[in-house]
């Protein structure tokens, strides 16, 4: 695919023209900076600089927290203390870091939520989408064993329940959870390779992410219309599009602004809303807090690894059937993950031949389903596992994977999505009026004082 016709830079200066014969540094920021833009981007568009934005925080955060924060069993619990009440700034920097997990997950879901109902996902931006995914996973990864850290009863209890599910893999189960703890139980080796891990893949993650805008740069951005930037000549690529400075970067850095005022005000005044109390309270492996709920972003996920248990037939018939290799435990373990691969696996399970949810009448229901039974997942996995719960989480993940085994699939063949706008242009003028003139559309129809 050739890419969208725009300016490039030209070096002036002698220097500036030694320095791009050498190293052409100054041309590959200005392309990045100044990348044409789909003119029509609204709001959900924002989330992916609120990701780079969080990614850093935590990054920074993270690395002051490390300088006080000593990695043993013994000590773990009360160097966090010590930087809550001795270190200057200590509590800012650790509510900060804490809560800035929550603002990340926050903002990743709207992030997949906008892919999936926008189409971003489709051809050709399979690539951005698998990266997101593998960041995705990562970024559990990290959130979990940074979870570990602060060696609380959540911490311990919930390292223990979630390593051991890899002890349910058939036949090699246990070695491999030995191998991730680093000895037969939570003890000082995990907390220690937690640590090591946890400062490692964010830096991992901030080399996906590079490998991500790189991906979505090659292709150019999706818009809200789903339809592609045209590319037959400059003029028209320029009547679709907006350089992304001082544009894009404005009305982010703005959006990024309006949300740090809320993340803040959690910070100050309500920085433990979403913890657990329970992880104030020191680990101790003698003492089973009485529910074991993991943080709120993985809530749909712990109900779906919990949702199929013994009694569901479907597991029943599969125990029976692989004689006991894949019981209850294991087939818990699989649906969680199967969860994430089947959405991984969108760009090809999609059918449809138009990419936004905009144009598509009946998707439009399923995906609202798909997003409220997110919320129901969510809320039955911070539930126990008794009374009518388990039924919720079993219903809950069965959408979950009809959604993108069956849904999706059938849509694109049984559904007729409405005629989408022949060209971003139309779709901006059809919003911003018809005698927009290139230069922010509004005021171009907007009466003057004397009218
Ligand atoms: C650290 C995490 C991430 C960062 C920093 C990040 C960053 C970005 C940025 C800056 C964009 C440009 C458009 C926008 O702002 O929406 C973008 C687009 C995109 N992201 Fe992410 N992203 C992350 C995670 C993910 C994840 C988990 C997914 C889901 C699989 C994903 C899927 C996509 C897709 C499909 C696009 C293309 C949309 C378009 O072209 O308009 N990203 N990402």
């Amino acid at each position: 695919m050739s890419g969208i016709p725009h300016d490039h830079y030209e070096p002036k200066s002698n220097a500036e023209k030694w320095l791009h014969r050498r190293l052409p540094i100054v041309s590959l920021m200005y392309d990045t900076l100044m990348i044409p833009t789909p003119k029509n981007l609204n709001w959900m568009w924002i989330w992916g600089i609120v990701l780079v934005f969080t990614l850093v925080l935590q990054i920074v955060t993270g690395i002051i927290l490390v300088m006080h924060y000593t990695p043993h069993v013994d000590l773990a619990f009360a160097s966090v203390e010590h930087i809550m009440r001795n270190v200057n700034g200590g509590w800012a920097i650790r509510y900060i870091h804490q809560n800035g997990a929550s603002l990340f997950f926050i903002a990743v879901y709207l992030h997949i939520f906008r892919g999936l109902y926008y189409g971003s996902y489709k051809a050709p931006r399979e690539v951005t989408w698998i990266i997101g995914m593998l960041i995705y996973l990562l970024m559990m990864g990290t959130a979990f064993m940074g979870y570990v850290l602060p060696w609380g009863q959540m911490s311990f209890w919930g390292a223990t329940v979630i390593t051991g599910l890899f002890g349910a893999i058939p036949f090699v189960g246990e070695a491999i959870q030995t191998w991730l703890l680093g000895g037969p139980a939570v003890d000082n080796a995990t907390l220690n390779r937690f640590l090591s891990l946890h400062y490692l893949l964010p830096f991992v993650i901030l080399g996906l992410v590079i490998v991500h805008v790189w991906a979505f740069h090659t292709t150019g951005n999706n818009n809200p219309t789903g339809v592609e930037v045209r590319r037959t000549s400059k003029k028209e690529a320029e009547a679709d599009t907006l350089p992304f400075w001082p544009y894009f970067v404005i009305k982010d850095l703005f959006a990024l602004a309006v949300i740090l005022v809320a993340f803040f005000a959690i910070v100050g005044f309500m920085p433990n809303y979403l913890g657990h109390p329970d992880n104030y309270i020191e680990a101790n492996p003698l003492v089973t807090p009485a529910h074991i709920v993991p943080e709120w972003y993985f809530l749909p996920f712990y109900a779906i690894l919990r949702a199929f248990d013994g009694e569901v037939w479907l597991v029943m018939l599969v125990d029976f059937l692989t004689a006991g290799i894949v019981d209850a435990k294991f087939f818990g373990v699989v649906a969680m993950f199967g969860a994430i691969i089947v959405m991984a696996l969108v760009p090809w399970l999609d059918t449809s031949s138009v990419r936004s949810g905009r144009y598509r009448p009946m998707f439009k229901w399923w995906f609202w389903l798909f997003v409220v039974n997110f919320f129901v997942l969510m809320w039955a996995g911070a539930m126990p596992a008794e009374g009518i719960y388990p039924y919720i989480a079993l219903i809950g993940s069965a959408y979950w994977f009809a959604y993108f085994l069956v849904i999706l699939p059938l849509l694109g063949v049984i559904e007729k999505p409405t005629t989408p706008p022949a060209t971003i242009e139309e779709d901006f003028k059809a919003h911003y009026g018809k005698d927009h003139d290139g230069h922010g559309g509004v005021t171009a129809t907007a009466p003057t004082p004397a009218e």
